[in-house]
């Protein structure tokens, strides 16, 4: 597609650029509820690459793995867009793996293959174990590292969505366009507060509430793996934004607490 070279150059990051533009301008239609969705994953996209860029920064990579970063972040969600207009759902269990679907894109429009083989299976690798509850244990070296990247980063996007998300939500349910997977209801399911005290990572499938959902995000400061993205979260408030959307009971007081807890516990080692 643009002609083959040995190593990433920023020009061919331009061009993917161009391409993710094109790509994702061809799904909008008429649609005002899939729009705002596709609008969503679109901005989250370009978000991410910041983000990714910012934690290659903090972690010293060279100008060739910052370049392999940005680019699994600009493809990391490429699957969403047809997920969304074929499902109308961004839900995964109720559709296809959206990673693997993003695969599948890449390769049958050639979109990856002016870069070199061993960078370009980097990136599949990292957009391929992106989505998953957890990484697959036999990684290592750089699939290891752009594996994490990507995930720190596209979490750190998602908190930032969700936090601007629920206060829309909250401020102007009728007008809010967007795909809610779980309800809006008071409560929140005593399993899910347990394991965040707990330290364990809590799963879709045990979410009942909207409560739940916002307590699973909360939870994911466990699946950070780099301390930068702590302090990054931390700097920007984002856990106390979340925290914000729950209700205020001596349980999500005690979540907070081992929240805060654990994320300056895990700064602190980092530094000292
Ligand atoms: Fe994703």
């Amino acid at each position: 597609m643009f002609g083959s070279d040995e190593v990433m150059e920023q020009d061919k990051v331009e061009k993917f650029r161009v391409w993710f533009d094109d790509y994702v301008a061809g799904f909008y239609g008429d649609d005002e509820f899939v729009n705002a969705n596709l609008k969503l994953k679109e901005e989250h996209s370009r978000r991410t690459c910041e983000e990714m860029l910012y934690l290659a920064d903090e972690l010293g990579l060279d100008e060739n793995q910052r370049r392999i970063a940005e680019v699994t972040a600009l493809f990391h969600d490429i699957g969403r867009f047809e997920q969304f207009v074929k499902y109308r759902t961004y839900s995964d269990v109720r559709s296809v793996d959206h990673c693997l679907l993003g695969l599948e894109i890449l390769r049958k429009r050639k979109v990856l293959e002016p870069v070199d083989v061993s960078e370009r299976e980097l990136i599949e690798k990292a957009i391929e174990y992106h989505g998953r509850r957890e990484l697959p244990g036999d990684l290592d070296g750089q699939c290891l590292l752009f594996s994490k990247l990507i995930r720190d980063a596209d979490k750190v996007d998602v908190l930032y969505v969700v936090t601007d998300y629920y206060s829309q939500y909250r401020d102007n349910r009728e007008e809010f366009k967007l795909e809610l997977e779980l309800p809006d209801e008071p409560r929140y399911s005593a399993e899910v507060v347990e394991g965040i005290l707990r330290g364990r990572r809590i799963d879709y499938s045990e979410l009942r509430t909207l409560n739940d959902l916002k307590l699973c995000q909360l939870g994911w400061v466990y699946d950070m793996n780099f301390a930068a993205t702590l302090r990054w979260i931390r700097q920007r408030k984002l856990l106390e934004k979340l925290v914000g959307f729950l209700p205020e009971t001596a349980d999500i007081e005690r979540v907070k607490e081992k929240i805060f807890a654990y994320v300056d516990c895990r700064i602190r080692r980092e530094i000292g």
